[in-house]
């Protein structure tokens, strides 16, 4: 039997610094997951990921107030770090990062990170100021935590192409690596919003999974998107979602509206249920040559 490592837990930069350079000076490739928390299967797939590329993985909690634009949303976001802290060590993750909120934005905090391209649809319309909030902060954890690698889910989809696009864009000395979506056996993504389903919505929410799936299978078999589409939005609303931000098949690089299957796409769908706002994406496969 191998002992379980206790896992360190550290709140301040500074403590940071200190164990991510004593790693690398021991030549140790430290790989970083950063996270808001609310730990479930999903992250854990991400925390194996990052224990396979790299030795050392530490994995961060932040609550970031600047990516939520509706406070609600902000003040019911579930925490729960002693939890979170017990399922990091059990997966063998070194470090969990939480750090109080003046690390991240101290007094006077002034500036901000903003991708255009990939983060001007979708989430993007739809939550303004979003992916400034996520760029700005992860481009402060990478400074801060500095490590070689960093994984993302794919669950967040134009989230990781975002992310992807800022480090290229400032020549971040980060490799991203994505992580697939986890599902519940019904097909539902799971997601830390998923908590706050009543059991009668919780039945309902893999409607928008189980359609976008019928509507892969259709378009990849040949079907007209725009007609796929519609049929598809209607799905969703009986199976008793109340509302869809949207529904929409985009490029899987570029993230515009594709009209016909010319090249690999994703189908990306932001719905509401329950008053719950859930997102999901599957990949499409473009013409093979
Ligand atoms: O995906 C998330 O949980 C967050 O957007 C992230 C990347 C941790 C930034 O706060």
């Amino acid at each position: 039997m191998t002992d379980k490592q206790p896992i360190l837990l550290v709140r301040q930069i500074e403590e940071l610094r200190n164990q991510v350079a004593a790693w690398k000076s021991e030549g140790l490739r430290v790989s970083l997951v950063p996270t808001m928390g609310a730990l479930h299967d999903g992250h854990a797939s991400l925390v194996k990921l990052a224990l396979k590329d790299a030795d050392r993985v530490v994995v961060s909690l932040f609550v970031n107030p600047k990516q939520f634009n509706d406070r609600t949303d902000l003040a019911n976001y579930p925490r729960t770090e002693d939890a979170d802290r017990d399922r990091l060590e059990d997966l063998g993750a070194h470090m969990l990062y939480a750090p109080v909120r003046e690390e991240i934005y101290p007094e006077g905090f002034a500036t901000s990170v903003v991708v255009e391209g990939p983060a001007i649809p979708l989430e993007g319309a739809h939550r303004p100021g979003h992916f400034a909030g996520v760029a700005t902060v992860v481009c402060k954890l990478f400074n801060q935590v500095q490590p070689h690698s960093a994984v993302f889910g794919e669950k967040d989809f134009q989230q990781l192409a975002v992310l992807r696009r800022m480090v290229r864009d400032l020549d971040m000395a980060v490799e991203i690596i994505g992580g697939k979506t986890i599902r519940e056996k019904d097909g539902l993504a799971l997601s830390s919003r998923n908590e706050r389903l009543s059991d009668d919505d919780r039945k309902k929410a893999a409607g928008l999974s189980q359609a976008m799936t019928n509507a892969v299978d259709a378009i990849e078999g040949g079907a007209d998107i725009a007609g796929t589409l519609n049929r598809t939005q209607a799905s969703i609303l009986e199976a008793g979602f109340e509302k869809i931000d949207y529904l929409a098949l985009v490029g899987a690089e570029d993230l515009q509206p594709m009209d016909e299957r010319d090249r690999d796409g994703r189908l990306v769908a932001a719905a509401f249920l329950g008053g719950v706002r859930l997102i999901d994406n599957m990949p499409v496969k473009g013409p093979r040559r």
